[in-house]
């Protein structure tokens, strides 16, 4: 296989790289992986077998050499000066028409940048965000690339025979300019830290607040999978609350510290959300808990000093009542949570010039990525119906599903008020649609406040232009 030049490159052969490569061969298309450390360019030759076209190395020269041309190369690497370091490494050895692509989840002002300087040797950078971990980049990962769209073509037979599949359909699609993919990825991963706090809240109350049991819990979870909420998210929980701990023989979720880690892209979606002026409250609280998880010591002090003496309050409903209640007030939770991100989108993608259409990012979320939900497919459908809806909670459907459930979320959230229990992402959720859905806002008792102290000028309902009153 010496001679043979390669469909495909990959360059950092750690979990996703390795995996990466296996399902790309897994779909007869030639691969060669570089990585400097000699084990894992081995490592990857002998997992993928004879008879496989699969090549690993730590040179460079013989990586660039061996690719079909124009070459297409995919960098897995940890994101920030790793992707630099490495681009100045190969570029000098690439040739114009070559299409590098970043797979890490990058900063998207990073990817713009680097397409501009790559293009001025006539390489084209895409960001392209990848989901799903290990074993979706083994068995068949959400892609969200972006970049060139001739380019794409030279990518689009390896992507969508790698990528996962939902009804025959490939969980990738080219998404726009520019740094489009990193920044629709981005939202991916706030959206995912929002139902990740819905999670543990549902699962606070119904177990705190509720009161009940670990194995009644699971069969919560496993039975709401089977449900409208069906996702991966709801799937891998069920699973994690059976897991026993084999050091305690005690359930495992109740030996791991609540000290939540973050990489940052949930907080860069917020930190960007407010720069564009979006709204996005339920992904910003739940990157805000996060936050407060951090505070461990504090709150052990707190929890003794302002004891919550409500949380036993009895509750009248049965248990069944209790907990298709919560699975209502979470399912419109979830999708006013995907309503928020894909507002964020439709903002940034004429801020940005992404050229983003929502129903193919709904579309390519469906299957492989962490936040795939059978929701999306609803979802999707709205965004076919009408692709310029300004919101998704304007969808007739959408709309109609959030009205039907806003009761059940109301009640719920009266009592984990009454029991101290704290469920933000919910109630973020719920403000959201009620904000949303308000015709006058009190802002603007904002407005005249702002002219009385600083003379800000206000407008008036009834007639155009900018006005200034002295207040007495
Ligand atoms: C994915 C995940 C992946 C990663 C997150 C974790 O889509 O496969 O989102 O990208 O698990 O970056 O993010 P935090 O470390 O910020 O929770």
């Amino acid at each position: 296989m010496k001679d043979l030049q390669y469909e495909f490159g990959m360059v950092g052969l750690g979990v996703m790289g390795r995996n990466l490569m296996l399902n790309i061969a897994d779909h007869d298309f030639s691969v060669i992986g570089l990585d400097l450390d000699p084990e894992k360019a081995a490592a990857v030759e002998s997992e993928a077998g004879e008879s496989k076209a699969v090549r690993g190395t730590t040179s460079a020269e013989e990586f660039v050499r061996a690719l079909r041309k124009p070459r297409a190369l995919l960098l897995l690497v940890p994101a920030g000066k790793p992707v630099d370091a490495v681009i100045a490494s190969l570029v000098p050895l690439l040739e114009p028409g070559d299409i590098v692509i970043d797979g890490g989840n990058s900063y998207f002002p990073d990817t713009d940048r680097r397409v501009v300087e790559l293009a001025e040797k006539g390489i084209h950078f895409f960001g392209m965000g990848i989901s799903g971990g290990e074993k979706g980049a083994r068995f068949g990962p959400s892609m969200m690339p972006g970049g060139n769209r001739e380019a794409y073509e030279r990518l689009r037979p390896v992507f969508e025979a790698i990528a996962a599949k939902v009804n025959g359909e490939p969980c990738v699609t080219y998404l726009g300019n520019g740094s489009a993919g990193n920044y629709v990825k981005m939202v991916h991963n706030g959206i995912e830290y929002g139902v990740m706090q819905l999670i543990s809240e549902a699962y606070d109350f119904m177990k705190r607040g509720a009161g009940l049991s670990d194995e009644e819990l699971q069969r919560v979870f496993q039975d709401w999978n089977q449900s409208e909420l069906q996702s991966f998210l709801i799937e891998i929980t069920g699973a994690i609350l059976n897991q026993k701990d084999e050091v305690t023989g005690q359930y495992l979720v109740s030996v791991i510290s609540d000290v939540a880690r973050s990489k940052g892209t949930g907080k860069w979606t917020s930190q960007n959300a407010m720069d564009l002026q979006v709204p996005v409250p339920s992904i910003d609280m739940a990157v805000l808990m996060r936050d407060m998880s951090k505070y461990k010591e504090e709150r052990v002090e707190a929890a003794k000093a302002l004891p919550n003496n409500t949380l036993q309050e009895p509750i009248n409903e049965s248990r069944q009542e209790l907990v298709d209640q919560v699975r209502n007030a979470f399912y419109f939770a979830m999708l006013a949570t995907y309503a928020q991100g894909l507002a964020q989108l439709k903002v940034a993608s004429e801020a940005y010039d992404y050229g983003l259409q929502l129903q193919d990012v709904a579309k390519i979320w469906r299957g492989g990525c962490i936040i795939r939900a059978a929701c999306l497919t609803d979802i999707r459908a709205a965004y076919e119906r009408k692709p310029t809806l300004p919101n998704l909670l304007l969808d007739p459907k959408i709309g109609e599903d959030l009205l039907e459930r806003q009761g059940d979320l109301r009640h719920v959230l009266k009592m984990a008020i009454d029991r101290g229990i704290p469920m933000p992402v919910f109630m973020a959720s719920l403000t959201y649609f009620d904000a949303y859905r308000t015709e006058t806002l009190p802002t603007n008792l904002i407005q005249a406040q702002r002219d009385y102290f600083g003379a800000h000028t206000y407008e008036r309902i009834d007639q155009p232009g900018t006005f200034h009153t002295q207040w007495n």
